[in-house]
């Protein structure tokens, strides 16, 4: 009898510390965009990770400080197997949720792209060049923002052209200044249309602020570092990718020259340090974040 109560206590233990493990993993899922609402639950899946570590130093004490009976050996058993089922489940919602956050992803950026043929896999083009930059950052700027979030900001980043009217979007000749005044609202009607989705709400002031200039003469007047990191990596990929994508109304520039173009701009318009590492990128890889459509 005595060695049942000790292998329940055994398996017990060994799986609060799996538990844990799982429980741990969870919580590192949670800091990216797909994960909605963590913020309000922040303190409580902390409590339940000290609730976690509190079951199992108590299952470590009662099996060797304590003489356990076959009663005792149970709960904690099947205390540990709830545990798992538990996380289990939560994972199980939070990888749906997450599901669910990419379908409403790629929907609107299908939409985005059928109704303006000048992006012609822009969106696409800026995700893959913003996701580059970020993997030559230094590592205390990559620390600072999440890749899964920055990566959605960049994709989703001109999701408010939806509330620019098709003639505007799609006008073969250059704006005039009223037309121009719509065009420069869509970061914040970008804002407006993935607010209400908590899945989002991260990334919305990295899209709001993605025309903002480094001397503060952009859409809202941020200057520097008080424009988001993030914002600052998708502006170099958004002037990069407009410069050499082909639009209805001008011709697909060079690499050459949009590397020039960037250049000129540094440091007025776009962030120094960013704009460096861009152009430190070898060309190969650069020129691979074409999306398929747009493939020389
Ligand atoms: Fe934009």
């Amino acid at each position: 009898m005595l060695i049942f109560i000790y292998t329940l206590l055994t398996i017990g233990i060994l799986q609060m510390i799996v538990n844990i493990w799982k429980y741990v993993g969870f919580l590192r899922s949670l800091r990216d965009v797909l994960s909605a609402g963590r913020g309000r639950i922040r303190f409580w899946k902390n409590i339940a990770l000290v609730l976690l570590m509190f079951f199992l130093i108590a299952y470590l004490f009662i099996t060797f400080k304590m003489k356990p009976d076959l009663m005792i050996a149970a709960l904690l058993f099947s205390g540990s197997i709830f545990a798992a089922i538990m996380i289990t489940i939560m994972f199980v919602l939070m990888n749906r949720t997450k599901a669910r956050s990419i379908d409403i992803a790629e929907l609107l950026i299908g939409v985005i792209d059928a109704r303006d043929p000048n992006l012609n896999g822009h969106s696409r083009h800026v995700q893959h060049l913003t996701m580059l930059i970020y993997e030559h950052l230094p590592y205390h700027e990559k620390h600072e923002i999440n890749l899964i979030s920055l990566e959605y900001a960049a994709l989703m980043h001109d999701v408010g052209k939806l509330g620019v009217p098709e003639r505007i979007l799609n006008k073969p000749g250059r704006l005039d200044s009223d037309e121009w005044g719509i065009m420069k609202k869509h970061p914040q009607i970008g804002v407006n249309i993935l607010e209400p989705l908590n899945s989002f709400s991260d990334i919305v002031p990295w899209i709001l602020y993605h025309h903002e200039r480094i001397d503060g003469s952009g859409y809202y007047g941020l200057k520097g570092s008080k424009i988001p990191l993030a914002s600052r990596i998708i502006a170099v990929a958004d002037t990069y990718s407009a410069i050499t994508m082909k639009r209805s109304y001008s011709e697909a520039g060079s690499h050459e020259e949009a590397i020039r173009i960037i250049r000129d701009v540094s440091g007025t318009q776009l962030d120094s340090e960013i704009v460096d590492i861009f152009c430190h990128i070898p060309e190969k890889l650069i020129f691979d974040c074409y999306p398929e459509q747009v493939k020389f």
